[in-house]
């Protein structure tokens, strides 16, 4: 089995200091750089938008793992491309098409993902998994990063990786994991992890980024 990847939330990093930011993540060895979009109208906060990206993409040559949280996303995944993101991932109830937003990003050159939020059911990825790059499971309601993960969607993992076996999706989580709960997403399966605070509020971020790669505790 594959290493499961990290990919740190700059959500819980300094907006003043994202240069830094990314760059640190490069030294601490993370995988993925994640950015949360949000409108503040999909969930009720507002973060950045292409400019962002943009300034992040000349600054690192990291994958940009690019969280959409807005309303009717298909109005900007091209820009959100162009900007640099490597993959688009966005809430199919936003979505006019969702199926025509997953084209989009695609054909502007990105992967493409979806996102199901905690009560929305694992099987509305099944008719997604062979049209998507990643499926991406929400441990929270979106919106703010430092939740605390909702419990029955560690379940929901193993559900991912059993509809998904053979193929080349994805398994992604985001929201409220922790030292204390990573191993079991692990051993479930997980291929991709989303650490916001787990990351940056830590006081060693690269021993964090370590010890959620192995499992570990401490
Ligand atoms: C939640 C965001 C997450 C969040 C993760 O709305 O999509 O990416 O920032 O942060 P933690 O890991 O602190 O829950
Ligand atoms: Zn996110």
């Amino acid at each position: 089995m594959a290493e499961v990847l990290i990919a740190p939330s700059i959500l819980s990093a300094d907006f003043a200091a994202m240069g830094e930011a990314v760059k640190n993540l490069k030294k601490w060895n993370a995988d993925w750089v994640h950015c949360d979009v949000m409108d503040g109208e999909f969930v009720p906060n507002i973060t950045f938008g292409m400019p962002m990206v943009e300034a992040l993409r000349r600054n690192t040559d990291m994958f940009l793992d690019v969280h959409l949280m807005i309303v009717k996303p298909e109005r900007y995944v091209e820009r959100f491309v162009r900007a640099g993101a490597d993959l688009v991932t966005f809430h199919p109830e936003a979505s006019e098409d969702a199926f025509a937003t997953i084209d989009k990003i695609k054909s502007s050159g990105a992967k493409a993902g979806i996102v199901l939020n905690p009560d929305i059911p694992c099987s509305v990825a099944k008719e997604f998994v062979d049209k998507v790059d990643v499926i991406m499971l929400m441990g929270v309601f979106p919106g703010f990063g430092g939740q605390k993960f909702i419990p029955e969607v560690m379940e929901k993992i193993t559900e991912l990786k059993e509809m998904t076996k053979g193929g080349k999706v994805l398994v992604e989580l985001d929201g409220g994991v922790t030292l204390d709960n990573a191993p079991e997403m692990i051993r479930r399966g997980l291929d991709v992890m989303v650490a916001g605070n787990a990351v940056f509020k830590a006081p060693d971020p690269c021993m964090a980024i370590e010890c959620l790669k192995k499992g570990r505790t401490a």
